[in-house]
């Protein structure tokens, strides 16, 4: 056998544009390296969707390399489908035919051992907890019931690569724990797990690395807790505050503490306003921070301290505007 050291995926300046005018990515480079769980974050539009397309195959790139296992997708199409494991962000089942049927249907596709299909089959539709609806159409079932199928299906063949395109969207708390269950087994069991996600909660309980895009350009990429470092500090003081003059913003505020305040909640009517202050050492900064807006004249309604969530590293590097 032949053992390959390429990284499982490696991109470099890709680049695609929709019908000759989006560019949905830009000069886009990353690779994935064998056995890593990486996250794939940015806002909507970012181009997440896009980027796995291209390193499934299912786009060709209007320019740039895309590289699986060592291999150019483009020139081995039917191998590298075959190595992978790939769950759309649309999930796109037959909605006439059965889990069942399927699930059938996907492993004569991917060339699943005669032998081994009804077993797996059945060991899938456990694994989705589907074993009692297997032989219901699956225009009958709920959202959530055919994200836990969308799964099972890509993990029935014996891939080395998942690529799940927001493995979440739009499930329950059960289904969303039975999918991320699922993904710590296979990454237990060896795989390489690349994921888009807009939850930063996705993020943080399975990634070994997140690579943060937008506007189609790579942003930065570390692990959750070096980008927590880099763009947010220690921990965080989140202050709820009365009395604040609309027209103050993060920079004032900034300014009269002589700390940095990663963000100011906007006014509204004459609620309190949250502020996020960066805070290296904790504890000891409280009472200064308290002092500090006591003076101001401000009234500290609640105040708490917490270390930095990918969800705060993500507005500090991507903003609050919304997008598409
Ligand atoms: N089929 C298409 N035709 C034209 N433009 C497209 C098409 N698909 C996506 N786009 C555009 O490409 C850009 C990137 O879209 P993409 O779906 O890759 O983003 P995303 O990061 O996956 O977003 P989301 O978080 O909303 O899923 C967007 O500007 C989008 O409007
Ligand atoms: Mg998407």
């Amino acid at each position: 056998m032949v053992v390959s050291l390429a990284s499982m995926i490696e991109i470099r300046d890709l680049s695609h544009i929709y019908s000759g005018r989006t560019k949905a990515l830009d000069s886009l480079s990353f690779s994935v390296e064998r056995g890593e769980v990486v996250g794939l974050l940015g806002p909507n539009g970012a181009g997440k969707s896009t980027a796995v397309k291209l390193i499934t195959g299912i786009l060709r790139p209007t320019s740039g390399s895309v590289k699986v296992a060592g291999l150019e997708v483009s020139e081995n199409l039917a191998e590298i489908r075959e190595r992978i494991g790939f769950m759309p962000q649309e999930t796109s089942l037959y909605e006439d035919l059965t889990a069942h049927e399927i699930l059938e249907y996907h492993a004569d596709l991917y060339r699943v051992p005669k032998g081994e299909v009804s077993e797996r089959v059945a060991r899938m539709l456990e694994l989705a907890g589907l074993t009692h609806r297997k032989d219901d159409r699956i225009k009958t079932y709920s959202g959530g019931m055919k994200r836990r199928l969308a799964l099972v299906r890509t993990i029935l063949h014996d891939s080395e690569l998942l690529i799940l395109d927001e493995m979440s969207l739009g499930v329950d708390v059960q289904s969303r724990n039975l999918i991320w269950n699922q993904v710590r087994k296979l990454r237990d069991d060896g795989l390489t797990v690349l994921f888009c996600t807009n939850y930063m909660d996705e993020a943080e309980a399975l990634a070994d690395r997140v690579i943060v895009i937008d506007n189609g350009k790579l942003v930065t990429e570390g692990t959750p807790d070096a980008l927590k470092r880099e763009h947010v500090g220690n921990y965080l003081i989140e202050a709820l505050l009365e009395g604040m003059d609309p027209e103050n913003d993060d920079s004032w505020l900034s300014g009269r503490l002589g700390m940095e305040v990663e963000k100011l909640s906007e006014p509204l009517d004459d609620h309190p306003r949250t502020a996020w202050i960066k805070s290296q050492s904790g504890h000891s900064d409280l009472p200064h921070v308290i002092g500090k807006l006591t003076d101001l004249g401000l009234v500290v309604k609640q105040v708490a301290l917490r270390e930095p969530s990918l969800g705060d590293v993500f507005l500090a590097i991507t903003g609050s505007k919304l997008r598409d």
